[in-house]
């Protein structure tokens, strides 16, 4: 597997999905029959690694450089935005787009720490499933966690309707640095991909391969100068090469008289399906939000080109202690 994942490679990966079935029984001790998935589907993604001149079909790149540390890409990060099929045939109708990013993380064989989004859009299914852990490219079946999901699916009939145990609204605001602005920007491009620097995001189409770290102010109105609720702190990084998608991984940390604690979220914020609402897992919480499970819903509110965008974030808790 690793030395098929030289540059302008092409691989394909077998995926078994098992979601095992949860009994939401006692707290501590849920029950669990991994012999019973409660759902489980079969689906091929396949990668092709950017080589310097197959710009039309690769769906992948480098954004960071591997460091010196071993002969096997550690520290490499590579994003990608690929297609998934029903059967192994790359060019087979794709029923989801896999987008997110993979770090080479080991100094002595090939193994990456892999977060990503699948994006269905087919008639089976809408929505998404956030899935993350080690790829350790060495053994033949690896198996990585499937952390959340969102979405509804489209057959109605069996559509069930979840009414949820907290609500949240607010806005988040971002202000990219750009050389000149260091006393109000709340963001910096910490990686790019090759030709391009951290003061500009990258290809003007869709910005594909930056890595943008971040420490935004919450508020609870859409004016960037009102009294913050709290932070959002974490990372996103442009996953796509049509505009607009990144792959968000971060935390809200809440101050106010009636929440402190931190709610942890991963997903594809993905606009390229024309939805205005895009949808995320919040996947843990602490504090007042201690194990708290649920979906993040986001939609643009403002979006000043590369210098300033605010999101509104409505969040929804499913599961609440
Ligand atoms: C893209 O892939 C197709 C099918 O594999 C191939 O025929 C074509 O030459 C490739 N184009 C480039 C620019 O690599
Ligand atoms: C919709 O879901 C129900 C229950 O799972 C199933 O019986 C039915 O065949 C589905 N209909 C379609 C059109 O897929
Ligand atoms: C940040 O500060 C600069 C310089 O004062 C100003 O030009 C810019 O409009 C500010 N950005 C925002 C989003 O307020
Ligand atoms: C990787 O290293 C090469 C050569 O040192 C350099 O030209 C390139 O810009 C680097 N790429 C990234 C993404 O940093
Ligand atoms: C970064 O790149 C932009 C254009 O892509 C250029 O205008 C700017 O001068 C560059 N900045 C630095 C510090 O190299
Ligand atoms: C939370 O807010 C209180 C009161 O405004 C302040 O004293 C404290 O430093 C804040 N804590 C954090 C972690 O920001
Ligand atoms: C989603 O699927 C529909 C129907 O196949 C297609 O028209 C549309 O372009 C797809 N959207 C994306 C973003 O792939
Ligand atoms: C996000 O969830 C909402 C509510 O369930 C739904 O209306 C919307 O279509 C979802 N967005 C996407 C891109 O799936």
């Amino acid at each position: 597997m690793a030395s098929k994942l030289g540059m302008g490679s092409l691989y394909c990966m077998l995926f078994l999905l098992f979601i095992v079935s949860q009994n939401p029984v006692s707290g501590r001790n849920k029950v669990l029959d991994p012999k019973k998935p409660c759902k489980q589907f079969v689906l091929y993604y396949h990668d092709i690694l950017f080589g310097g001149d197959d710009v039309a079909n690769a769906t992948s790149a480098a954004a960071t450089n591997a460091t010196k540390l071993g002969n096997t890409y550690f520290g490499m990060l590579v994003v990608f935005d690929d297609p998934v099929t029903k059967d192994q045939h790359l060019l087979s109708h794709p029923v989801a787009r896999a987008q997110g990013f993979y770090f080479y993380d080991m100094k002595t064989d090939y193994n990456a720490w892999f977060a990503y989004t699948l994006i269905f859009n087919s008639t089976d299914h809408k929505g998404t499933l956030n899935i993350m852990g080690a790829d350790m490219m060495m053994e033949k079946t690896r198996d990585l966690s499937v952390v959340g999901g969102t979405g509804a699916y489209p057959n109605k009939s069996n559509k069930k309707q979840y009414k949820p145990c907290k609500e949240l609204s607010f806005y988040m605001h971002d202000i990219l640095y750009n050389g000149h602005n260091l006393e109000n920007s709340t963001s910096a491009i910490i990686g790019a991909p090759k030709g391009f620097n951290l003061t500009h995001l990258a290809d003007p189409i869709s910005w594909f391969g930056d890595l943008v770290v971040f420490d935004n102010p919450l508020t609870l109105d859409n004016n960037l100068h009102s009294q913050p609720i709290g932070k959002a702190q974490g990372f996103y990084l442009y996953d796509s090469k049509i505009p607009y998608s990144a792959w968000h991984g971060f935390s809200f940390v809440l101050n106010t008289t009636d929440y402190k604690g931190s709610i942890d979220m991963v997903g594809a914020n993905a606009d390229i399906l024309g939805q205005p609402v895009r949808n995320l897992s919040i996947v843990g919480g602490t504090g007042d939000f201690f194990m708290h499970r649920g979906i993040a819903s986001l939609m643009s509110d403002d979006i000043q080109g590369e210098a300033y965008f605010r999101l509104k974030f409505d969040l929804k808790f499913y599961e609440c202690w």
